[in-house]
């Protein structure tokens, strides 16, 4: 084992957040913001790849958030900066930016907060205001934490409050319906205005989770339940192991996964495969490897294994938030059979829907042997974050483990947070 110590990425507090995205913005604007909003990244527990296929999810929002200190304009330009672009402020016009792809398209992180704009106009919303906004994010960039979805949501519920649209309400007294419309509107922000053809957890997670609680999302219908989870409380901990390996959304892979599941769900004659049950899932599989797709055998093959895992973990899913809510503590067997859901998952990630990576599998492999209850990737895939279950006292341990493993596989130094169930996206000042 290493003897180094394991950096964790700790998140702003609520206060450092605004000072610091205020400061930025009375730096760069020379005005007063009209307030600072924030927005959250998230883990998921578990309900992996099940978003766009109408499944269940389990996410919980990050103490660690995007801050926005905005100031309305009486004008349709919005400008943005953060301190990566301080140098450079990006300016554009409300009325003439568009989707990836056209003459309007909006270059970079600009077109995740600029976008949701758009996107609420064409949500019925016409003529919003421009605004001058400054960003500091303290989400890791890339690491499959939501990043991004924490940009659109902190624009969403600033637009919302400048411009008055009545959506948002508060995060203690949250509109869930206008949230779960602010959670459209930044969904086709990031699958139109920034070419990612993501599902909805990620801004379901930023928008509709409470603190303390995982955010039961069932994307059939967009309805959620609040489910405790309270790990401290039970004396055990998520630790949030960031790969560093390179994670994007939009170089295909992760199209290619939600093109093979809509084949799938073609061939079997259902909208979306979580209509397919557990138990119907045998027949299923025998109908698509039997499937004359035209492209052969091999792409059979690979909609036999994307279907196994989306209808495989949907139930794992159910299974999780079945225990989590049977009112018994987190402990022995119980606990065991929660590590069991999320170990089966990143199983079924790895060998059935193909998206983990060496890093990926190591730090789990390296969680588990240091005595992590689960583990299992989360978001995505290909890159990013993994997370493991374990004992309130043995963070620190487990992390050390990892990084040890890490240094003796030549891989990059990871980085790591301790996921605390935070609020939704909101006000801060
Ligand atoms: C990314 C996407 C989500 C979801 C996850 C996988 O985080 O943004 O919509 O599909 O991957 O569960």
């Amino acid at each position: 084992m290493t003897n180094d110590v394991p950096v964790f990425a700790p998140a702003m507090s609520p206060q450092e957040g605004a000072r610091a995205a205020t400061a930025l913005f009375r730096e760069v604007f020379e005005a007063e913001p009209d307030g600072v909003w924030y927005a959250p990244g998230r883990v998921n527990i578990i309900g992996e790849h099940t978003d766009y296929n109408g499944g269940l999810a389990l996410p919980i929002a990050l103490p660690h958030r995007a801050h926005l200190a905005l100031r309305r304009r009486d004008d349709r330009i919005v400008r943005l900066v953060s301190p990566q672009t301080r140098e450079k402020v990006d300016v554009m016009d409300l009325d003439t930016i568009g989707p990836k792809g056209t003459p309007g398209e909006v270059a970079h992180w600009a077109a995740y907060i600029a976008g949701v704009a758009w996107a609420l106009e064409r949500d019925g919303f016409e003529n919003l205001p421009g605004f001058d906004a400054a960003l500091v994010s303290c989400v890791p960039l890339g690491g499959g934490l939501s990043s991004s979805a924490a940009l659109e949501c902190s624009a969403a519920v600033a637009i919302d409050e400048v411009a008055g649209l009545g959506l948002a309400g508060t995060p203690e007294e949250p509109n869930d319906a206008g949230r779960a419309r602010l959670v459209t509107n930044c969904v086709r922000t990031e699958n139109e205005m920034a070419g990612a053809p993501t599902g909805g957890m990620d801004q379901s997670a930023s928008l509709r989770c409470r603190e303390g609680h995982a955010l039961e999302l069932d994307c059939r219908d967009g309805s959620v339940a609040h489910v405790p989870f309270d790990l401290a409380a039970e004396g055990l901990a998520l630790l949030v192991i960031d790969t560093k390996a390179k994670h994007s959304l939009d170089d295909g892979q992760y199209g290619a996964r939600r093109a093979a599941c809509e084949r799938a769900a073609q061939i079997l004659g259902v909208e979306l495969l979580a209509d397919i049950s557990a138990e119907e899932l045998p027949d299923a599989l025998e109908r698509l490897a039997a499937s004359a797709t035209g492209q052969g055998t091999a792409d059979a093959e690979e909609l036999v294994k994307r279907t196994r895992h989306v209808v495989t973990e949907i139930d794992r899913t159910r299974k999780l938030v079945e225990l989590l809510q049977d009112g018994r503590p987190l402990r022995g067997e119980k606990l065991a059979a929660a590590g069991e859901l999320m170990d089966a998952s990143h199983e079924s990630l790895r060998v059935d829907y193909e998206c983990t990576c060496p890093e990926l599998d190591m730090a789990v492999e390296a969680a588990r042997a240091a005595g992590a209850h689960g583990a299992r990737m989360t978001g995505g895939g290909f890159g990013g974050s993994a997370i493991a279950l374990v004992d309130g006292d043995a963070v620190h341990d487990v992390a050390a483990a990892v990084a040890g493993a890490y240094e003796r596989e030549g891989f990059n130094p990871p980085a790591f947070l301790d996921a605390v169930p935070a609020a939704p996206a909101g006000r801060l000042v």
